[in-house]
């Protein structure tokens, strides 16, 4: 019961692109990519999923953008979401573009690439909220060289290994915030 309210409280508000005033404010967490429909709303699914697992559904919400608007309104890449779902994990998202209001809703932006990086640090116009903006594999335990790669124009070992990757950053973010978060 407790699972479906949360369920459907996250719909309801993900669809009104607001987010809910409750006793203990959720922590706004936003991933973002390049076309919304590849890595950020796997990064977002992943997310939640490690927060379901630990029962901080009412700690944390979470919501992924794109910094092109081409693919806005639709579904995962197909290949994602078949990957996902191949790993039991369903994505629903619709595509969206960032905008300037996200630095306002979100605690916290995280985004796949330096492109991402330099994209939506453009759009910031105040220190408060550039402070808010991050790499995700910051992390990532194995940060690599810090970047998520694309897996659009490659094969599906490509969206394979970001899965993993995606799956370790997601979680080491969820321990980071754990740890620092005071509320
Ligand atoms: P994403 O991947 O940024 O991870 O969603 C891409 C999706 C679409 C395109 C490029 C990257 N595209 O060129 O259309």
């Amino acid at each position: 019961m407790v699972l479906f309210c949360n369920a459907v409280l996250h719909g309801y508000y993900k669809n009104r692109n607001i987010l809910p005033d409750m006793h203990t404010t959720p922590y706004r967490v936003l991933f973002v990519c390049l076309g919304n429909i590849c890595r950020s709303p796997l990064a977002e699914g992943l997310f939640l999923q490690a927060v379901q697992a630990h029962g901080l559904q009412s700690r944390y919400v979470a919501d992924s953008a794109g910094t092109n608007s081409g693919h806005t309104g639709q579904q995962a890449d197909l290949r994602t979401r078949a990957n996902a779902a191949s790993h039991g994990l369903v994505l629903t998202h619709r595509a969206r573009t960032f905008s300037e209001a996200d630095f306002e809703h979100f605690d916290s932006i995280y985004v796949m690439d330096r492109a991402n990086l330099t994209h939506v640090l453009a759009l910031a116009h105040t220190q408060a909220h550039r402070a808010k903006v991050a790499l995700l594999r910051t992390h990532d335990p194995a940060p690599g060289d810090g970047q998520v790669p694309d897996p659009w124009f490659g094969d599906e070992a490509g969206f394979e290994a970001v899965y993993q990757l995606l799956r370790r950053a997601t979680q080491g973010l969820l321990v980071h915030l754990q740890a620092h978060r005071s509320a």
